[in-house]
């Protein structure tokens, strides 16, 4: 009990500032570290994993997709030199398989443990929760929700295991904003894909909606708690990138607007792997612009070479209010230690005892 201070508590939250974008990083500081990245076959993952490579990160791919990530491994090999790029068959849905994927990863590693996992594997197109099917039928079929089984399962395995794995990193030293990256090789990070859907509704995707912001309440849940495993944990939100999970109808709804580019997504992940001081950060990734800050803080589209305008494709979301929210949680929750440590050793026998009760059928509320 006297461990769970209100004190304690409230500095056992903790988080890295908003990410200085203008702040360059060395993509060289992956170099020698063991990643393991799912879905790392195609798109993002296909860019993570080149640019890694030939910063001489050895990668793990698990994928399902077996001819087009061994392709992808037998390339990196010959255009990097890099010998330490791996493909390992892997259903993100099935939870023995991402097993094996983790063991593997470890086995393959030259140092022998993981340093940063990066759960990227995802799916859109058809929605069962947009297409109820045949209504003249007495009885709905039941819906695929694979959407789900891919986007939210699947990650919540991946994250699990990376939470068993990361900690046993030989070498690593539990997270800090205090590390020094191009120094400390050794790290425990997970990177979290989610999208601009985990911020936003997105037109007929409910159940990629739903998935991706699962991913941001996972998110959000655990960067106030990861430093007690010594783990890191990032996210990123792209906006639409061009690649093959686009859908034609998305492209089409689209037309006349902006898609981001998957190089910009590998630059943000790069500074969050490459970076061990960036802790509970997540950043958007949108089309390339020029913008100017106007007065009232907003950001306005303008012409490249405007004095004091910058071009980015970068934008950390939400942080002044995601600040907020961790500071409500903090003071509730120091509240409620204080209201706790008010009631003292008699409140919780008190409890204690009706806690015993309740497990005999006695008390509480049952009916
Ligand atoms: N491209 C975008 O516009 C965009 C925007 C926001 C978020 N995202 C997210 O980024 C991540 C990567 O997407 P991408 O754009 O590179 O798409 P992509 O289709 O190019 O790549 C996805 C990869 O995941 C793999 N995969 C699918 N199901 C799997 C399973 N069950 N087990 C293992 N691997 C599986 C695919 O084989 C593929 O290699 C996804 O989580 C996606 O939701 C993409």
């Amino acid at each position: 009990m006297a461990s769970y201070t209100p004190e304690s508590m409230v500095s056992a939250i903790r988080q890295s500032p908003p990410i200085d974008l203008s702040k360059p990083y060395s993509a060289s500081w992956v170099k020698d570290k063991t990643i393991l990245i799912t879905g790392g076959a195609s798109g993002f993952g296909a860019g993570f994993v080149r640019h890694w490579a030939k910063h001489g990160a050895s990668v793990v791919i698990g994928d399902i997709n077996v001819p087009k990530g061994d392709a992808l491994v037998r390339d990196i090999k010959k255009e990097t030199g890099n010998t330490n790029v791996h493909f390992v068959h892997c259903d993100v849905t099935d939870w023995q398989s991402q097993v094996n994927l983790f063991k593997e990863a470890a086995r393959l590693s030259p140092h022998g443990g993981i340093d940063t996992v990066v759960a990227n594997a995802g799916i859109a197109g058809a929605d069962a929760l947009q297409d109820p099917g045949d209504l003249s039928v007495a009885e709905p079929q039941k819906p695929s929700f694979k959407i789900m089984d891919v986007n939210c399962t699947g990650v919540l395995y991946t994250t699990h295991l990376a939470y068993y794995w990361l900690p046993r990193n030989p070498g690593s030293q539990p997270c800090s904003m205090d590390s020094e990256p191009e120094r400390d090789t050794r790290d425990r990070h997970l990177l979290l894909l989610g999208s601009i859907a985990s911020l936003a509704p997105i037109v007929v995707q409910p159940q990629y909606g739903a998935a991706k912001h699962a991913v941001l309440g996972l998110f959000r849940s655990l960067r106030a708690s990861s430093h007690m495993a010594g783990v890191r944990i990032n996210l990123l939100c792209p906006y639409f990138i061009d690649t093959p999970i686009v859908t034609p109808i998305a492209r089409a709804s689209l037309a006349g607007g902006a898609m981001g580019k998957v190089e910009d997504v590998v630059d943000a992940a790069t500074r969050m792997v490459a970076d061990s001081r960036i802790l509970g950060r997540a950043l958007v990734i949108g089309p390339k612009m020029a913008v100017k800050q106007r007065e009232d803080g907003q950001w306005a589209l303008v012409e490249k070479e405007v004095p004091g305008s910058i071009t980015t494709a970068l934008w950390e979301p939400c942080a002044d209010d995601w600040e907020d929210v961790d500071a409500f949680d903090r003071n509730f929750v120091k509240l409620l230690n204080a209201f706790q440590y008010s009631r003292g050793w008699v409140g919780w026998a008190v409890d204690l005892v009706k806690a015993v009760g309740y497990a005999f059928g006695v008390g509480g509320p049952r009916s």
